[in-house]
C-alpha cells in the first residue's frame, strides 16, 4: 500500500511516497497538505518500447529494478548478489526525520536510509547505511545517497580548483546527460570541493530556484548530476571506495558520509543563508562562545627562520596593531630548516629555542594575546627519526616506489602504534605549554593509500577524525584549524570537529574575493580565515594596496600574515585600522545573515551581512569598470517600510584615476528610506579596478 511521508520545516516540504521503495515526490516549497488523488495525479505513464513497468528514481537506485543509471549500491559476494531489490520493510517517522528500512531477502543486504528535515533552516541530510545480513563476506563497491531534482533545474554550478585557486565555479546546462566528479586525493581536495548546486535557468546570487549540495566527508568522493533520458534527474553523492576498500563481514555495518542538500527560490542566497546558519546550529562548535580573535600568523612573515627574540618583538608589533591570537607557523620542532625535513619530530627545536617555548608564550600572554601552534601530525619526512625509528608507519604498498609529495609521506593512522605516538605527541605539547589554538595542516595527496595492504583511504579518513576527537575530549579548550596547503580539506565533516579553515595558501586579495565567494555559498565567515597580507603578495607577486587587501581580509575570521617588524608605520597604522574595523563590525559580520549582489558590472563583486537592524556591505571592483559610470547600488534586503542612516565606513585613500569629482554623500550621512535604497539606489563612487568601499546601513 502506498504510504507518504511528509516533513516540514520552516518553509520547506519532503514528501516522500513509498510502494516497494522510498521515492521523493516533492522537495521544495511548502506543501499544505497532501491531497488524497495525489497518488492518481502523480502516476507517470509508461513509454513505448521500453519497461513494461514504472521504475521509480527511488531513494536508493537499483540496477536490478531497471534504473539504468548510475544505482546508489553496488557490491557483490564474491560474484554473487551484485544486483540487489530492496522492499520497504519499515518506516520510522519523526517530527522532522524518517528512517526507512529496505531488506533484500536474496543478497541478504538491510539498508537502513536516514532523512533528516532541519526544522529552523531547511538543510535536509541524508545518509545510508547497509548491513550485511547473509553468510560471508560482502564487496561493497559503493553506497551513495540519491536525491532527485525537479525537471525544471536545468543548470549546473559545479566548483574545480587547484593550490591557491580554490573554489573557482563553472557553469553549464543540465538538459541531457551530466556532470561527474570524482576525488582519489585521499583529502577534501582544492580540485573537486564535494558541492554542486542545479537550479532554474541563469539562476542567480539573487535569483531563480537552486538545489545546493554538499557531501561532508574529507576522503575520496564521487559526486554526480545526471539527466535520465526520460527527463527525470538527480543527484547522487557518496564515498568513492578503492577496489576491495570495504568488505563488509557478516553483520557488519558501512555508513555513508552526510549528503546535505538544501532548496531555495531566492537564487545562491537562500541556499548560502541556509547552509551558513545549518553550520552555526549544528556543525561547528566553539569551545568558548567568544568574538573570533584577530590572528597573527608568522608563515608569510618569516618562514623557517626561527629567532625567539625576533618572534617576541613580532609578537610585541602584533599587539600594538590589535591582534589577539598569535601563532607560530611551520619551522619550530627539531631539524625543521626547510620544507624537506623533519615532519613526524614534535619536539621542540632547542638550537632554536635554547630557553624553550615558555617565554615565547609568556610574552605572548602578557601582550594579552592567545598562543597558537602549526603542526602537520599525518605526515613524515624521509630525513626524521621518526622515519628511521618507523619506516614501516608509512601509508604505502610494499613493492612500489611512492612518489613523495613536497617531499614528505603518510603516516598510516590505522597503524595503533602510530596513532598512539601522535596522540601522545600532541598530548604532551598541549599540556606542557599554554597552546589554546592549533593550526592543523595536511600538506599532500595519498598515493598508494595502504594499510596492511589493502586500500585505505576510508580507514585512514575515519582515523583522521578518532585522532582529532580524542584531542578534542583531552583538550576542550583548544581550538582547531584545518589547513591542508590552504583549501584541501574544507567540509563539513571535519569542521564537526575543527573551528576554522585556512581558505586559501593563496594571499592575493583579488583572488581570494574569488576564493571566498565560492566558499561563502557553504561556511559562514566566521570559520573562514582571511589574512592580510605583504603590499607584494608571495603566491603571486601582485601588488595591492591596503584598502584592497584590508577590506577582502576584513569580511572573514581576520588575521594578518606577515612580518610587522619589517612593515613601515604606514602600513601597521593602516593594518591597526582595518583590525580596528573588523573589531567594530565582527558582532555583524560573525552572525548576520551574508548575501550577494547581482553585479550590473561583471567586474564588480558585491557582498554584505545583515542583521534585522544593520547591513555592511562591500563592493569590490575587482577590474576595470565596464562602464564609465557605476551603476546605482539597489539593496533588495532592505525592510522596505523603515529608514536606514547610510554612511560610507571605507575606500581608498590613494587619488583617484578615473574619477574627477566625488558624491558629496561620500562625506555625510544620509537618511534613506528603504524603497528608495532598493528601487533607486544608492550612487556609487568611481572605483579603481582592485579596490573596494563599504558602506553601513542602519535601521532607525
Ligand atoms: C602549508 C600551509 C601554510 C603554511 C605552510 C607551512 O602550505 O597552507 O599556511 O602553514 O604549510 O609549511
Amino acid at each position: 500500500m502506498t504510504k507518504f511521508v511528509h516533513l516540514q520545516s520552516k518553509n520547506h516540504s519532503l514528501i516522500i511516497k513509498t510502494d516497494r521503495v522510498p521515492e521523493i515526490l516533492h522537495w521544495g516549497a511548502k506543501i499544505a497538505q497532501i491531497d488524497e488523488d495525489l497518488i492518481l495525479s502523480t502516476e507517470r505513464p509508461i513509454s513505448q518500447a521500453r519497461l513494461d513497468v514504472d521504475v521509480p528514481l527511488s531513494l536508493c537506485p537499483e540496477l536490478g529494478s531497471g534504473h539504468f543509471n548510475a544505482p546508489g549500491i553496488e557490491g557483490h559476494r564474491q560474484g554473487y548478489d551484485w544486483a540487489p531489490v530492496f522492499t520497504c520493510t519499515s518506516i520510522d517517522e519523526q517530527t522532522n526525520s524518517v528512517l526507512f528500512t529496505l531488506v533484500d531477502e536474496v543478497a541478504k543486504l538491510e539498508l537502513k536510509i536516514e532523512v533528516m528535515l532541519n526544522p529552523d533552516t531547511d538543510v535536509l541530510q541524508k545518509r545510508t547505511s547497509v548491513t550485511n545480513i547473509g553468510e560471508g563476506q560482502y564487496t561493497l563497491g559503493k553506497l551513495s545517497s540519491t536525491l532527485p531534482l525537479p525537471n525544471h533545474a536545468n543548470e549546473l554550478m559545479t566548483f574545480h580548483g587547484r593550490w591557491c585557486h580554490e573554489f573557482q565555479t563553472q557553469r553549464q546546462r543540465f538538459e541531457h546527460g551530466g556532470f561527474m566528479q570524482e576525488n582519489r586525493r585521499g583529502r577534501t581536495s582544492h580540485e573537486n570541493f564535494p558541492g554542486l548546486f542545479v537550479g532554474t535557468n541563469g539562476f542567480s546570487e539573487q535569483l531563480g530556484q537552486v538545489w545546493g549540495f554538499h557531501l561532508g566527508w574529507s576522503g575520496n568522493h564521487q559526486m554526480r548530476a545526471d539527466v535520465r533520458s526520460d527527463g527525470r534527474r538527480f543527484v547522487q553523492a557518496g564515498e568513492l571506495l578503492l577496489s576491495g576498500e570495504m568488505i563488509l563481514e557478516e553483520g557488519e555495518t558501512y555508513h555513508s558520509p552526510w549528503l546535505y542538500g538544501c532548496y531555495s527560490n531566492t537564487g545562491l542566497n537562500g541556499i548560502s543563508q541556509r547552509f551558513q546558519q545549518f553550520v552555526r546550529d549544528n556543525i561547528v562548535k566553539f569551545p568558548v562562545e567568544k568574538p573570533r580573535p584577530v590572528h597573527l600568523n608568522t608563515w608569510e612573515g618569516i618562514y623557517f627562520d626561527h629567532n625567539p627574540e625576533y618572534i617576541m618583538q613580532m609578537a610585541t608589533e602584533a599587539a600594538e596593531m590589535g591582534v589577539e591570537r598569535f601563532i607560530i607557523d611551520d619551522g619550530w620542532f627539531i631539524g625543521r630548516d626547510g620544507e624537506r625535513a623533519a615532519l613526524g619530530d614534535w619536539y621542540l627545536d632547542m638550537k632554536k629555542y635554547p630557553n624553550g617555548l615558555e617565554p615565547v608564550i609568556e610574552h605572548v600572554n602578557q601582550k594579552g594575546m592567545e598562543f597558537g601552534l602549526w603542526i602537520e601530525p599525518e605526515m613524515v619526512s624521509q630525513d626524521s627519526n621518526l622515519w628511521r625509528t618507523h619506516p614501516e608507519w608509512v601509508l604505502g604498498l610494499q613493492g612500489y616506489h611512492q612518489p613523495s609529495g613536497r617531499w614528505q609521506y603518510v603516516l598510516d593512522l590505522q597503524n595503533q602504534d602510530c596513532f598512539n605516538y601522535l596522540f601522545g605527541r600532541l598530548n604532551d605539547l598541549l599540556s606542557l605549554y599554554n597552546i589554546t589554538y592549533l593550526k592543523w595542516d595536511m600538506n599532500r595527496e595519498l598515493v598508494q593509500p595502504g594499510h596492511q595492504g589493502r586500500p585505505a583511504v576510508h580507514g585512514q579518513t575515519e582515523a583522521l577524525y578518532r585522532l582529532v576527537d580524542e584531542l578534542n575530549r583531552a583538550h576542550p579548550e583548544v581550538e582547531i584549524e584545518s589547513c591542508s596547503s590552504g583549501g584541501g580539506r574544507i567540509d563539513f565533516e571535519i569542521l564537526k570537529r575543527t573551528q576554522r579553515f585556512w581558505a586559501s595558501d593563496c594571499n592575493d586579495a583579488l583572488e581570494r574575493q574569488a576564493i571566498q565567494k565560492g566558499m561563502s555559498y557553504f561556511f559562514p565567515p566566521e570559520v573562514m580565515g582571511a589574512h592580510i597580507g605583504p603590499y607584494e603578495c608571495h603566491s603571486t607577486n601582485r601588488r595591492h594596496n591596503i584598502n584592497m587587501r584590508g577590506v577582502t581580509a576584513l569580511s572573514g575570521h581576520m588575521g594578518v600574515e606577515l612580518d610587522p617588524v619589517k612593515e613601515s608605520q604606514q602600513e601597521k597604522q593602516a593594518f591597526s585600522r582595518y583590525i580596528a574595523l573588523h573589531k567594530q563590525y565582527r558582532h555583524l559580520l560573525h552572525s548576520g545573515r551574508c548575501f550577494r549582489i547581482d553585479p550590473v558590472d561583471k567586474n564588480q563583486n558585491i557582498y554584505g551581512v545583515e542583521s534585522d537592524d544593520e547591513m555592511l556591505i562591500t563592493v569590490c571592483q575587482l577590474a576595470m569598470p565596464d562602464h564609465a559610470l557605476p551603476s546605482p547600488l539597489r539593496i533588495s534586503c532592505v525592510d522596505v517600510s523603515a529608514k536606514y542612516q547610510v554612511k560610507l565606513v571605507e575606500m581608498p585613500q590613494t587619488s583617484f584615476q578615473l574619477m574627477k569629482q566625488r558624491p558629496q554623500w561620500l562625506d555625510k550621512t544620509l537618511t534613506l528610506s528603504g524603497d528608495n535604497l532598493k528601487e533607486i539606489g544608492l550612487t556609487l563612487p568611481i572605483l579603481d579596478p582592485e579596490s573596494a568601499l563599504i558602506v553601513h546601513l542602519q535601521k532607525i
